[in-house]
């Protein structure tokens, strides 16, 4: 088998920072976010020290999922601006020294897409998954379980891949069956039709000076596929054509399974807080703790970085552990996000702005690229009990709206997101309470957390140890949690609110004498006894210092 490229080199020192684009910030005053509002504050995120920005779906889309049904890969919509903006947009984060990624949703489209609207109405066509044999009406027998009525006049079905507005593109069954037609092999023509697609959307928008994609639902491509055999065959093809064609280009997958998706051919992948392979142990998630975004399908576990202090480290670092196993040294990267568009901020139900000093201290210095969710920085809340916007709501318990209000910048109209005269006009409502957290007010304050989370990222670009490719020896699992980094830095994280003590005696545990602190709040290390206050974090450098003279 032909071995992959190495990662683009700047991916090992990646920071990333996802920008839901409806929400960062609206230059226009429509009440949206645009591209020009997200140039206008490229010099914040540049002082962030962030250097890899990655957007959702910004392409002509009617947004009966935020963008996610995509109506024409190749344009932008309207509402975010022109090409020319995102031209600009791009320019300008270069010129910072940031890089920008788009979102290829590539295992659907959207119903109105005309690749759609032509499949339904042409039988011979096989961009889409077609059952031609069920109409679904009168006495022909029901579409198969999961698919959706044809709209046009194509007779049958078509298999929706999301919401029945995002019909799935066809890459062909793994298995076939003479009793469902429609299950094409992945290497019939439409589905290779469709590989080919995806080659000209990556080609035409990193000719323009992109810097990868993330990838949706990237293990969703070939259906009835167990063990992602062919998923993971498609990708690799084309990741073989990216090493070739734009071997500076990084794909991220949404795919939750580093261990499989980074072989197959992605350069990284979130370590997602839902989703992965959770069948038989428990959920291996740091911070979901059930709030704002809640599923009845996981498991009822306590996660690490929760008030109650009944979690633990070790779901997580396990699954890490295997991930990297898997991976190998150089062959890719897990990521680490703090949230996402699908899922509850970290400031969620019991977990408070305290303890957010904690769980930064831990994602910026732990073996992973750390992805921050836009707002998280400062500490934004999910905001619980807004109303339903394209597609926000997944269950009674799940409205994705709460992780997507609009950024909040200054304590002017609309917290500086938008100058819209109407607040009701805005994409989605504001934080409303009086002290909601602003960028210029934690800009202004040393002490806060955004200025915790900028001197811990420069930390991090600046220490090869505290990076992607740095050791790291478990000292302590459990509250509080202990590691040590490259064998020099010592990190202490305890996200419980009481206050937690553990001694430190593993027979190579490395020498705390000089134990110097670059970062922290609350942690006492005297000798191998490591005391810290209730959300307390530290990160230490073991050296000696050479006496000053
Ligand atoms: C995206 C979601 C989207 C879904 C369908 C994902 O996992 O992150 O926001 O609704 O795919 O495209």
């Amino acid at each position: 088998m032909t071995p992959f490229r190495p990662a683009p080199s700047w991916l090992a020192d990646a920071v990333f920072y996802q920008i839901y684009p409806q929400s960062f910030a609206d230059s226009d005053g429509d009440g949206i976010g645009d591209f020009a509002g997200i140039t206008g504050r490229l010099d914040h995120l540049a002082w962030l020290g962030v250097n890899t920005v990655w957007l959702n779906p910004c392409f002509a889309s009617p947004f009966r999922d935020a963008g996610y049904d995509v109506s024409d890969y190749l344009s932008v919509a309207p509402r975010y601006g022109t090409d020319d903006d995102l031209a600009r947009l791009v320019d300008e984060a270069r010129r910072r020294g940031i890089r920008v990624l788009l979102d290829l949703v590539a295992g659907h489209t959207s119903d109105e897409h005309p690749w759609f609207t032509a499949s339904a109405d042409d039988p011979e066509d096989h961009r889409y998954i077609w059952t031609d044999t069920h109409t679904g009406s009168g006495t022909d027998a029901p579409p198969p379980a999961g698919f959706v009525a044809s709209p046009g006049a194509r007779p049958g079905a078509y298999l929706p891949n999301f919401f029945d507005s995002q019909p799935a593109l066809n890459f062909g069954y793994a298995r076939t069956d003479p009793a469902e037609p429609w299950r094409q092999a992945p290497d019939a023509p439409g589905p290779l039709a469709n590989r080919a697609a995806l080659r000209e959307i990556m080609d035409h928008w990193l000719g323009l000076g992109l810097a990868g994609f993330r990838v949706d639902m990237a293990a969703s491509l070939v259906k009835d596929d167990a063990g992602k055999t062919e998923t993971r065959k498609l990708w690799t093809e084309l990741r073989h054509w990216l090493d070739a064609a734009h071997p500076e280009a990084a794909l991220l997958a949404e795919w939750g399974d580093p261990a499989v998706s980074v072989p197959a051919g992605f350069h990284t992948d979130f370590f997602l807080q839902f989703g992965g392979p959770t069948e038989g142990r428990p959920l291996r998630s740091l911070w979901n703790n059930r709030q704002g975004t809640d599923n009845d399908g996981w498991d009822p576990v306590d996660c690490f970085f929760d008030p109650g202090g009944k979690g633990s480290p070790s779901t997580f670092v396990d699954a890490w552990r295997e991930a990297v196993a898997v991976i190998g040294d150089g062959g890719g990267h897990v990521a680490l996000p703090t949230a996402n568009h699908d899922f509850a901020r970290l400031n969620c139900g019991p977990r408070t702005a305290e303890q957010l000093p904690a769980a930064f201290a831990f994602q910026l210095t732990w073996p992973t690229l750390p992805a921050i969710y836009y707002g998280d920085e400062i500490g934004m809340r999910f905001i619980p009990g807004l109303p339903d916007t394209e597609g926000s709501v997944l269950g009674p318990r799940y409205n994705r709206a709460g992780s997507r209000t609009p950024m909040q910048w200054d304590d002017g109209p609309n917290a500086g997101f938008s100058a819209v005269s109407t607040p009701d006009s805005l994409y989605l409502p504001l934080d409303p309470s009086p002290d909601r957290p602003t960028v210029a007010a934690q800009r202004a304050d040393e002490s806060s957390l955004l200025h915790l989370v900028r001197r811990l990222i420069a930390l991090r670009r600046a220490t090869p140890e505290l990076g992607a490719a740095g050791s790291v020896d478990v000292l302590h699992s459990g509250y509080p949690f202990v590691y040590v980094r490259g064998g020099r830095y010592l990190v202490v994280v305890n996200p419980r609110a009481t206050p937690a003590t553990c001694t430190a005696d593993a027979p190579d545990t490395p020498d705390t004498t000089h134990a110097r602190a670059l970062e922290g709040s609350g942690v006492a290390v005297d000798g191998r006894t490591i005391t810290a206050q209730g959300f307390a974090y530290g990160v230490f450098d073991l050296t000696p210092q050479e006496p000053s003279v």
